[in-house]
This record gives C-alpha cells, structure tokens and sequence, in this order.
C-alpha cells in the first residue's frame, strides 16, 4: 500500500509525473478487465486446478457454516477449514481485490471474503480493504464555462447542485435517488440502492461537489441542503438503533462490509492533526462509499460539517466502549474531519476565481474544435495549469 511519508512536499518528479499523466487525460478509466487480480478472475484461475477449486469448495462451505462474529470475537473456525484453507497459500485468490465500480461487484466481494475467512486464521487484519488500491490520479475535470450561467449570489451547494444539473449523467442519477427516496414514494432499500448506485456512477468531482459543498458558518439554508443531499428522512434509520447492531447488520452483507472496512482502512487516524494513514482522496473515497448502506453516515447539522452515524450506544451494556469506538470513528475522526474541511477548502477556492478574465473557459472551447487546436505541446501545457493549480491546492 502507498503511504507517502509527508504528502505537502511533493517531490518535483511527481509533479512531472502528473504533466505528463495530464496529457494521457483522454484515457478510459481502467475498466474491471484491468483490474490488475480481482477476485472474479483468480476464481475462475483457480477453478481449473483441482487442488485449488476443491479447496476453494470446502472454504466456501466454511462461510456459510462460521457465523460473522463482532470484530472483538474470536472467529471459531472448523479445523477442516483451517487445512482447506492453507491449500490456497499459493494461489492468486489470496491476493485478489475488487473494484468500485466493476459489473459484478457482489460476486466479487463474495469471492474476497471467502478467501478473507482464510487470512483470518492467525492473522486477522480487519483493516484490510477488499477494494484495489490504486488511486486514478486525475484532474478535476468539470465543464467551468457553465460557471458563468449560475446565479452569481446562491450559496455554494445550490451551485454545486446546479452543476451536477447541468451534466446529464449526474442530473440523471441524482433524479433517480430523488425520486426513489422522495417522501411519498419513499422506499428504503430502493432509495438506498439508488444512492449507492450515485455515488458509484457519477464523476467524482460532481459527487463530492454536492456533498461536500462548503457554506458561510451563518448559511443555515445552504447547511440544510447539504445535510438534505442523501434524503436523510428517508435514507436513514427511522428511530436510532444502536450502532454496534447497525454493524452487526452491517457485517453479514458482503457489500457494506466490503465498505466499512475500506472505510477503516483508509480513514484511520494517525494522529490528532487530521493525518490518515492512507491519503484524504481515499478517505473521502470511502466514506463516500458508504453512503447507500446501512451504515450510511451524514452531516449532523445545518451549522458545520460534523458528521456521524444514525445510531446510538445506549444499552451496549457492557460493549458500551466498543459501541462509543465505532460511534467516533466518524463523529470524531480526525483524519475524516480534515479530509471533509480540506475538500471543502478546494471546492471554496473554485469559485473564488474569476473565470470571466481567465483564459482556461477561452482553451476549452478551442479544444473542442480541432481546426483551431494549436500544438499539443502547448495546448497541453497551458491546460494543465489550471487543474495543476486545483491540485496543489489539494496539499
Ligand atoms: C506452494 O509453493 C511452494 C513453492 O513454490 C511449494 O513448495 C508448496 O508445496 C506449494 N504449496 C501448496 C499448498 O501448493
Ligand atoms: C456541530 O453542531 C452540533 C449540533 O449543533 C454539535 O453537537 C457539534 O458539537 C458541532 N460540532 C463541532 C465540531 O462544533
């Protein structure tokens, strides 16, 4: 896993870097099929060693038959299972993944904790995200000529609203949340699916815009609409269970499970300063992710970006330490909190430029029209100043 030592210093050869993967823009996104080993490709490798699918049958057996204990429990496995397991040591299975946004995402996660069962005899790490690692670095990328068409005075999520409006595919999936999870027509598990299927689907830039918009500390209209971006009264839990049974919950289903512990792998604190031990992208990226689930998080209030789960930690009895851990995770993450405020600083950043007198609207438009294209070298090198500056800004 990439753990840059000190993020703020970036070394002039990443930068670069970044130049040079700034020009390759125009590339698709990397699909399912290069995902370089998920867990639906090392199954069907496996699959034609005997020795491996045997043991993969008898380890899949193992799930069904080992009830998901709470993280704290000792996970009693079958000594069976123990050697069907060890047969597996050398197979492609052990260290495969998945990805966010691949086809037969719950098939592959289901692959992942079969074998997870396996890696959790002796050594079980559940911070171990079953989602690839490898963070697409890529420009924010968002049409700002139609900046100028927004009311220069609404609060800065009413714009980030009316930008996601504005592209079809994000005004598409959004609609379709909105709808499923609309008063009247409220359905939880629909409006749930829906809003995964958001923040899976819509470009990055346009989800986060929306969800993270920052408002002025007194703007409690644009605090509401942020707090209203996911359609809590219907998303969430009516009544507030307790949260370690929210987990429970949680666990038994191979998605929100796969979610949460991305969650806690990539919004661990290091420290009280808002250090994460991966990168805030991937924080963000995951806390993102488990909205739609049953342990989908929000903004606590219209007057500042507190975030926390739908749950309580009365009656944990004697778990109540463990419930009070995973309630603060996220209403006391650091790593999370600085995430959220350094995204929001950014997104503030973005409208606080004057588009009228910049160039960058005037590129975009020759872009697209390749008789007034000018060299590449050059095109390229003014372009990338815009989303290098958006970039720094990150750090
Ligand atoms: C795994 O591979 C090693 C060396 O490649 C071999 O010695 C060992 O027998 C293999 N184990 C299994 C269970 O196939
Ligand atoms: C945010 O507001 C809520 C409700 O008013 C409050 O309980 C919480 O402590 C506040 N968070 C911060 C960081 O001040």
């Amino acid at each position: 896993m990439a753990r840059p030592p000190n993020p703020r210093t970036l070394p002039p050869a990443l930068l670069l870097l970044m130049l040079v993967s700034l020009r390759l823009r125009a590339d698709p996104l990397p699909t399912e099929g290069r995902l370089m080993n998920n867990c639906i490709q090392a199954r069907r490798k496996c699959q034609v060693d005997p020795i491996c699918s045997a043991a993969y049958h008898h380890l899949n057996s193992c799930t069904s038959s080992v009830s998901t204990p709470l993280p704290a429990q000792e996970l009693l496995v079958p000594e069976e299972c123990r050697e069907a397991a060890q047969h597996l040591r050398n197979s492609s299975l052990m260290s495969c993944t998945c990805h966010r946004r691949m086809k037969n995402q719950v098939a592959c996660l289901e692959v992942y904790w079969t074998v997870h069962l396996a890696r959790s005899l002796g050594d079980f790490e559940l911070d171990v995200s079953p989602y690839e690692d490898a963070v697409t670095r890529k420009p924010w990328k968002m049409d700002l000529s139609k900046l100028n068409m927004l009311k220069p005075d609404s609060d800065l999520c009413l714009k980030f609203a009316m930008l996601c409006t504005l592209n079809d595919k994000c005004d598409r999936l959004r609609k379709a949340y909105g709808e499923a999870c609309s008063g009247s027509r409220c359905q939880r598990p629909t409006c749930l699916r829906q809003l995964r299927a958001f923040f899976e689907k819509a470009s990055e830039p346009h989800s986060q815009g929306l969800l993270l918009c920052p408002c002025a500390p007194a703007d409690q209209g644009c605090g509401q609409r942020r707090r209203n971006t996911i359609a809590p009264s219907c998303a969430l839990p009516s009544g507030a269970p307790n949260c370690l049974e929210l987990r429970r919950i949680c666990i038994s289903d191979p998605l929100c499970r796969s979610r949460l512990v991305d969650f806690q792998t990539h919004c661990h604190p290091l420290d009280i300063l808002g250090t994460c031990a991966t990168e805030h992208s991937r924080c963000l990226r995951a806390y993102m992710g488990l909205i739609g689930t049953a342990m989908t998080p929000n903004f606590v209030s219209n007057v500042n970006t507190s975030v926390a789960l739908s749950c309580t930690c009365r009656g944990s009895g004697n778990l109540q330490d463990e419930c009070e851990q995973l309630e603060e995770s996220f209403s006391h993450n650091p790593c999370l909190m600085e995430a959220i405020a350094a995204k929001m600083r950014f997104h503030s950043q973005l409208f606080s430029q004057d588009w009228e007198d910049s160039t960058f609207p005037v590129m975009e438009r020759q872009n697209k029209n390749p008789a007034l294209r000018p060299q590449p070298w050059v095109s390229s090198l003014f372009f990338c100043t815009l989303p290098l500056i958006l970039f720094l800004s990150l750090w």
